[in-house]
């Protein structure tokens, strides 16, 4: 599957790159700095790259979204048109300190991205999982005893 990554930070940068890993094609994109995406993709594996946002929804079957709630606008307006795609979102509603949240107890973040991006599906996931876990969590999926993730 293509995989589009709209940022490539802790959670975007991990994720993808166990995608990667698994055997998916990854575009990462969305960072102000290109070179950071292009040592990602470097060292995620044969089958990653960097882009633009627009090229990693051009190319995708379904993305990632793995940015702070404050750079949602921005980051679907240079994504373009998402229609059809799935979108899983890992993306918190919280304010400019992450102190709280900014969308709570009659929405949900991704309920009010399924507003904005009416035509794609979205998924909401990951968003209670620590980006530490990941590598760790991955490494032991075929261990013995396999870890588990609420
Ligand atoms: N970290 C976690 O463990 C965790 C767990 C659960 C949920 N979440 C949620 O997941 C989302 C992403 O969190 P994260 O920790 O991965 O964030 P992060 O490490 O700060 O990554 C955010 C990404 O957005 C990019 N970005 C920020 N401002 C930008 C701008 N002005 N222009 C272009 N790119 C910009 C960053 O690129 P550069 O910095 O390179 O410019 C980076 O690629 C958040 O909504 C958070 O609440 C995080």
């Amino acid at each position: 599957m293509r995989v589009g990554i709209l940022g490539s930070g802790l959670m975007g940068g991990k994720l993808g790159t166990l995608f990667t890993r698994a055997g998916h094609e990854v575009i990462f994109s969305y960072s102000r700095h290109r070179k950071k995406l292009d040592d990602l993709a470097r060292s995620a594996g044969r089958k990653a790259r960097a882009g633009t946002p627009a090229d990693a929804v051009r190319e995708a079957e379904a993305l990632l979204l793995a940015v702070h709630w404050s750079r949602l606008e921005d980051v679907l307006k240079q994504a373009g048109d998402i229609s059809g795609r799935v979108i899983v979102t890992c993306s918190l509603p919280m304010n400019l300190t992450d102190t709280e949240l900014v969308v709570a107890h009659t929405s949900s973040g991704a309920e009010e991205l399924a507003k904005l991006v009416p035509r794609a599906k979205v998924v909401s996931a990951l968003g209670s999982v620590p980006s530490e876990v990941f590598f760790g969590v991955f490494e032991a999926r075929d261990s013995g005893s396999r870890p588990s993730m609420l």
